[in-house]
């Protein structure tokens, strides 16, 4: 059975544009509940390490450089099959692509400033949850 909860993080082109109420708000519309939030910025050392998987894509330095560039905002997140429902509700990487709807469509700007990050399945929802978070910093049941 698919899991229930999965990592967002509203990104620092979202945030730092006073986005970030519109689009928790358009996720809690969507039926999503926030169970942990933080507000923070990334050093370069935790950026680089949490898309260590891109690294040697040609992005990676682009992508690195915009995660550490301002505040952003991780959120644990819970609905049922959490994963999946996110990835729809956030819409295609580059908002060009996304679906009307999306919170990619309604507040992206670009491929790399695209406002939102989404776990791509329950392994790296939990690897990236327990990144920004410990057990107590989430709502019980
Ligand atoms: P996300 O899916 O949250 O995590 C990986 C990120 O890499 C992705 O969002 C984009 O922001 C970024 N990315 C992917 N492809 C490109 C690209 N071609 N140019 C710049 N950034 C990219």
């Amino acid at each position: 059975m698919a899991a229930n909860r999965t990592l967002t993080i509203i990104k620092p082109d979202a945030f730092g544009a006073g986005k970030a109420g519109k689009i928790i708000a358009h996720l809690e519309a969507g039926g999503f509940r926030v169970v942990a939030a933080r507000v923070m910025r990334l050093s370069t050392a935790q950026a680089g390490e949490f898309y260590a998987v891109h690294k040697g894509r040609p992005f990676y330095g682009e992508l690195v450089e915009f995660m550490t560039s301002g505040e952003c905002m991780p959120m644990i997140l819970e609905k049922a099959d959490a994963v999946l429902a996110l990835r729809d509700a956030i819409g295609a990487t580059d908002p060009a692509q996304a679906a009307e709807g999306t919170v990619r469509k309604l507040y992206a700007e670009s491929k790399g400033r695209n406002a939102i990050h989404a776990s791509d399945s329950d392994e790296n929802a939990a690897r990236e949850s327990r990144f920004f978070f410990a057990e107590a910093d989430c709502v019980r049941g």
